[in-house]
């Protein structure tokens, strides 16, 4: 998805924006920009392609200016072209642009524009907003920034400068996140605090309806009501260690591998053993709220989805309460019901996906309580959110999601145990016995890692495979999900996620031996009839891998190929068998010679509806 960084000071801007852009390269982006100030000079450069790309050109002719903004682009409004690439520039070249989000009237606005003399040259919706900002009225680049913005439909998180203005960076913020980076004597701003982080650690998140001004002797923000905020100034809690490989050969097996200590931060502190509870003060819910809730609706999309199905399965046998899993696009577009005793869960590891935003903000319109499970601290789903549970899996930069996923379902576990024991559905004993469960956790994960040259064996054997199958019963369903969610995705390899006992009422007419089937079958109380769903493949002629408990001897005779993963609690179970899963698509990937961390289309936080 599109990433901003900008910068105002003493240094020269051009190293620090391109360092800046490569750091949020894993968000996905096809082409990128930058602008720079120097005296009242204003200089663009552009370019369809990698950032790397734009640095070798700055290299060969250098480009100067102490103040620049810039920016990748994933395409949305046309190609993805150097021409229609950001930053985008009015008329007179006087003023850059860089902006997420989409701009919904650029059409009228665009018609309207041409009309009063304006020459656009670009397909994008971004540059009608440099061509508001060059005709609105005002005394200083802000506020002809708040002018042109009154006229536009839509989200945008933008930053703008001037030749006028020497300097100054304004930054404006509706529906996609911005942050200001405060450095000695200088200043950031970035889409994603991993751009900026090398600089400063001190950063202020944004809200809505916000419009910031910064220069190298500091910043103010203006609010929504035209008042000039203090805003407090939060400190990263991670560090640029966790945005680099460390000798991986890519994020994506960096983050599988750090999966036991993900699994750790996200429990830490938060087990009750002796109450058999969960501490979650984060969740702002008093007992009387918890007794109150009635129903549980989980809106999420993508691999998180697939953790609320595994969600389903953990609150409905801890908290007893009914729970309904939506996909966030089709959820908020269906008539809201204003049940009472409704409590959204949001899970989104970036916090910024639109889908599940508005989502959330539908639910809450109709009167639900929202919380939010989420891994980016200070996003915006977990800033609109009434309360919710941070990850605490650090950052996740594979675009292919994979230790949050498992962090999801932890968190799903703590809140089932938090309401469980709240709501008195839970004994005492069952919620001990779970606690404990939940603290063996990261060590079993570390045992599972240890898969992986099993697995390797496996996905050289299968790299040819055109599809694949999945297939996986009760809470190792949404599992299978995410097994065939993650093949495809990297490895373009075609893959189906299937209930297992569904495969007859259909599928099954797809089984020969070209098509490997993964079954996920942990021993749990589906396990023998998932056992005869591999019959029926083995008896088709299909190619099994299975994915069962550590001292299980029967699966040999049906299954190729067996990954033990060691016994847990059956509802945790789902967070050990999506390791073997995750593996197995990753080595296939690199094998296939795909670009794991960066596959084709994708980007990693989806800001469009
Ligand atoms: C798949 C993947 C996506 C995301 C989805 C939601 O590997 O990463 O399916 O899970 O786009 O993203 P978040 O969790 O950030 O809301």
């Amino acid at each position: 998805m599109c990433g901003i960084v900008g910068y105002t000071g003493q240094r020269q801007a051009a190293p620090l924006l391109l360092e800046g852009l490569q750091r949020l390269e894993y968000r996905g982006y096809d082409s990128a920009g930058l602008a720079l100030v120097e005296g009242d000079r204003l200089e663009v450069r552009k370019l369809a392609g990698r950032v790397a790309g734009l640095a070798t050109a700055i290299r060969r002719q250098a480009a100067a200016g102490t103040t620049g903004i810039a920016h990748t682009r994933w395409a949305t409004h046309g190609a993805p072209t150097e021409r229609n690439a950001h930053p985008h520039v009015d008329c007179g070249r006087q003023i850059a642009v860089v902006h997420n989000g989409i701009i919904e009237n650029a059409e009228a606005l665009r018609a309207a524009l041409e009309q009063s003399g304006h020459h656009l040259t670009t397909d994008t919706d971004t540059e009608t907003l440099a061509h508001l900002i060059e005709d609105a009225a005002g005394d200083s680049l802000e506020a002809r920034v708040i002018a042109a913005l009154d006229h536009v439909e839509g989200t945008y998180g933008l930053a703008v400068v001037s030749a006028d203005d020497p300097g100054k960076i304004v930054v404006a913020r509706r529906g996609s996140p911005v942050l200001l980076g405060i450095g000695d004597g200088e200043l950031f701003v970035a889409s994603d605090a991993s751009a900026i982080l090398e600089y400063t650690r001190s950063v202020v998140y944004l809200d809505d309806g916000d419009i910031a001004v910064l220069t190298p002797a500091g910043y103010h923000v203006i609010d929504s009501q035209s008042h000039v905020q203090v805003r407090a100034v939060d400190d990263v809690a991670w560090d640029l260690e966790a945005i680099a490989l460390g000798g991986y050969p890519h994020f994506m097996l960096k983050e599988i591998s750090e999966q036991a200590e993900t699994v750790r931060s996200t429990l830490r502190g938060r087990l009750l053993f002796e109450q058999g509870a969960a501490r979650l003060n984060g969740l702002n819910l008093t007992p009387e709220a918890c007794a109150a809730i009635r129903r549980i609706v989980i809106v999420a999309c993508g691999t998180s989805w697939h953790a609320g199905l595994v969600g389903r399965h953990i609150l409905e046998t801890l908290a007893r309460l009914p729970v309904e899993v939506e996909y966030a696009s089709e959820y908020r577009y269906r008539t809201q019901l204003s049940l009472p005793g409704t409590l959204v869960v949001a899970i989104s590891q970036s916090g910024e996906t639109a889908d599940t935003l508005e989502a959330m903000r539908a639910a809450r319109a109709a009167g639900a309580r929202v919380i939010g499970l989420v891994n980016v601290v200070g996003s915006t789903i977990a800033r609109e959110a009434e309360g919710g549970i941070y990850l605490h899996a650090g950052p996740e930069i594979g675009v292919a999601s994979t230790k949050a996923f498992t962090s999801q379902i932890v968190a799903l576990a703590l809140l089932g145990l938090f309401l469980g024991r709240q709501r008195d559905v839970l004994s005492l004993e069952a919620g001990q016995e779970l606690a404990c469960r939940l603290a063996q956790l990261p060590a079993l994960v570390t045992q599972t890692l240890a898969l992986e040259p099993e697995v390797q064996r496996v996905a050289r054997e299968f790299v040819g495979a055109r599809n694949f199958l999945y297939l996986g019963r009760g809470v190792s369903f949404p599992v299978a999900l995410e097994g065939a969610l993650k093949l495809k995705e990297i490895s373009y390899i075609h893959a189906e996620g299937y209930p297992a006992a569904e495969m007859k009422h259909g599928p099954i007419a797809l089984i020969d031996a070209d098509m490997p089937v993964v079954f996920v079958a942990p021993r749990d109380d589906v396990y023998q009839k998932v056992v005869s769903n591999m019959q029926e493949v083995k008896a088709r002629g299909g190619r099994i891998v299975a994915v069962t408990t550590e001292g299980n001897g029967e699966l040999r005779g049906l299954a190729e190929h067996v990954f033990r993963v060691p016994a847990t609690a059956p509802l945790l179970s789902p967070v050990l068998a999506a390791v073997p899963l995750q593996l197995l698509a990753y080595h296939i990937a690199v094998l296939r010679g795909c670009d794991v961390d960066r596959p084709r289309n994708l980007a990693k936080s989806v800001t469009v509806e």
